[in-house]
C-alpha cells in the first residue's frame, strides 16, 4: 500500500482523509506541483519549488514549509515508496474553514504529497509522435499559477480524448499558448518557437529545460507565440511536461505535421534530454 503525506503525517493512502470543508474541495482553493523522481532523485527539486512559492504567492497563501522541509518531506515519502522512477504530486490548500469566498482567518493550510509510478509512455508516441487537436483556450487569466482548479483544462484533454488524440493545443485570440497539460512549441524555418512566460501559460520547469537543452544544441529558439495558421505550417510541433518529457505531435487535427514524422530537432533534443536525465550535464 502507498503511504501518503498529510499535514506533517506519514500514513497509508486509504487512512489519508480531509474535511468536506477543505477549500480544496469546495472551490477549489488551492495549488500544486508535479515533480518527476529518477532512481530515487527528484528531478530539478529547486525549480519546482520556487514555483511552488510562486503560485503560492499568486493566490495569497502561506507555503506552510520552506525549500528545505519539502525537500525532507519528498525524499522520505519517495524511499517509503521504493525510490526508483516516481512522480510526486504535491498540493496544498487553504485549509478547512466554513464555506465563504472570503479568504478565513488563523487557518492552517492543508499540505497533501502522494507519489504515483510513472508509468512508461507507450513506445510509439516517440517512434511515430503523438495526434493533437487544436481548441479553444477557456481558462482562465492567470495560467501561470498552478492552481488544482483544473476543470477547463479537464474538459479540454477528454475532448482530445475523445478525437483519439494525446493532447489539445490551445488557441487563445489566434494564437496557440500551450497544450491542456503540457507546453508546447512549433519549428519554423528551422526556429524553434514557444510561447513567452506571461499569465497565459504555466512556466513549465521541463520547457525551460528544453529551452536549456536547445541552446546548448546551437539551435536557435524564440520565446514568441505563434499563430494557428503558421502552427499548421510547421516542420515540428512538440509538446512538453514533467510527467511526459519532450514529445513530437506529429498529426495536427488529422493533417501531417511536416512530414508526418518526429522530425530532426526533436530527435536531437530528445536524445540530450535523456542523457541530462543520467548525467545532468546539459
Ligand atoms: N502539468 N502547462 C500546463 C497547463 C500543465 O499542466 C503542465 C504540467 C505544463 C508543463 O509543466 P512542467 O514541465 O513543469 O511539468 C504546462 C502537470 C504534469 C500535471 O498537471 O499533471
Amino acid at each position: 500500500m502507498r503511504t501518503v503525506f498529510l499535514n506533517g503525517d506519514y500514513l497509508p493512502a486509504e487512512q489519508a482523509q480531509v474535511s468536506v470543508l477543505d477549500r480544496g474541495f469546495l472551490l477549489g482553493d488551492g495549488v500544486y506541483e508535479v515533480i518527476p523522481v529518477y532512481n530515487g532523485l527528484p528531478f530539478r527539486l529547486k525549480e519546482h519549488l520556487q514555483r511552488l512559492q510562486r503560485s503560492l504567492n499568486g493566490v495569497r497563501m502561506a507555503n506552510p514549509y520552506d525549500e528545505a522541509g519539502w525537500s525532507v518531506i519528498i525524499s522520505k515519502l519517495v524511499k517509503q515508496n521504493g525510490d526508483g522512477d516516481q512522480a510526486v504530486y504535491l498540493q496544498v490548500t487553504r485549509g478547512v474553514a466554513p464555506r465563504d469566498h472570503v479568504f478565513p482567518e488563523g487557518v492552517e493550510p492543508t499540505a497533501f504529497v502522494m507519489t504515483n509510478p510513472i508509468k512508461p509512455l507507450p513506445e510509439w508516441y516517440k517512434q511515430d509522435g503523438i495526434k493533437a487537436i487544436t481548441v479553444n483556450d477557456i481558462r482562465w487569466s492567470q495560467c501561470d499559477i498552478k492552481a488544482i482548479t483544473l476543470l477547463p483544462n479537464s474538459l479540454l484533454r477528454q475532448q482530445a480524448q475523445d478525437a483519439g488524440a494525446q493532447e489539445a493545443l490551445l488557441l487563445r485570440d489566434g494564437y496557440m499558448t500551450e497544450g491542456s497539460a503540457s507546453n508546447s512549441y512549433a519549428v519554423i524555418d528551422g526556429v524553434i518557437f514557444t510561447a513567452p512566460k506571461d499569465e497565459k501559460v504555466l512556466p513549465g520547469i521541463t520547457r525551460d529545460l528544453v529551452l536549456e537543452l536547445a541552446q546548448a544544441a546551437g539551435m536557435t529558439y524564440r520565446e514568441e507565440a505563434v499563430t494557428a495558421e503558421q502552427l499548421r505550417n510547421a516542420e515540428e510541433i512538440w509538446i512538453s511536461s514533467s510527467t511526459r518529457e519532450l514529445l513530437p505531435v506529429t498529426t495536427l487535427d488529422g493533417q501531417a505535421v511536416g512530414t508526418g514524422r518526429p522530425g530532426p530537432l526533436w530527435q536531437q533534443l530528445d536524445a540530450r534530454y535523456q542523457r541530462y536525465k543520467q548525467e545532468g550535464e546539459v
